[in-house]
């Protein structure tokens, strides 16, 4: 396997991280993962992406439901319909307050994208924020290319906040052959320690 690595060199949103690895990516259909967001799904997210995105192409998003208190983290699809697992979005916005929010159906960190997007980040607009969002870029393109949400089967943690870090490492560590005996033995003493 070869791997290169581009380094964003000023924090000026996600949609300029993507652009940065322009050159690498070239003229081909690409997957964008935002390590903070982890998903143990069987099997895992970005496989059950790459079988739907070979039935509908265009850009295809991860897609989850959120509390309408929490729209304002995420980017929110606006729904044309849905169908089983996919829902058909004829827009996007980026952390909207949730008076402004066009549904509840959040975009998760992982991304399969047309390059048509470069078009748009090689514009460098600056969008929420004052960064130059990803959101946006793909909200731009959808007339080209159309926007499909995907709702993965799997559990999603958000490793943005310490709760949902720590989260995930002990659900990971249950689940580990390594680890999990020890682990199931100490929570089971922490709950005895409670009770008494
Ligand atoms: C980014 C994206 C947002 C997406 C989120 C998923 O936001 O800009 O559209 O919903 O990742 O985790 P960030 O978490 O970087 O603020």
């Amino acid at each position: 396997m070869t791997i290169t690595t581009v380094r964003q060199p000023a924090p000026l949103g996600l949609g300029h991280a993507v652009w940065c690895a322009k050159p690498v990516v070239g003229d081909e259909p690409f997957a964008v993962l935002l390590p903070d967001d982890l998903i143990m799904g069987q099997p895992g997210c970005l496989k059950q992406m790459v079988e739907q995105w070979n039935r509908t192409g265009g850009h295809l998003v991860a897609v989850e439901n959120v509390p309408l208190s929490q729209v304002n983290r995420y980017g929110i699809l606006d729904v044309i319909e849905e169908k089983g697992q996919v829902a058909r979005a004829r827009g996007m916005v980026e952390k909207p307050s949730p008076d402004q929010a066009p549904s509840t159906l959040s975009v998760i960190g992982r991304y399969i994208l047309d390059p048509v997007v470069f078009d748009y980040l090689d514009r460098k607009q600056k969008g929420q924020g004052g960064e130059i969002q990803l959101t946006d870029a793909i909200a731009a393109t959808i007339e080209q290319v159309g926007l499909s949400g995907l709702r993965f089967v799997g559990t999603r943690y958000d490793c943005g906040n310490k709760a949902g870090y720590v989260t995930a490492i002990v659900d990971a560590a249950l689940v580990h052959p390594e680890t999990a005996a020890a682990l199931y033995a100490h929570l089971e003493a922490l709950m005895g320690r409670r009770v008494a």
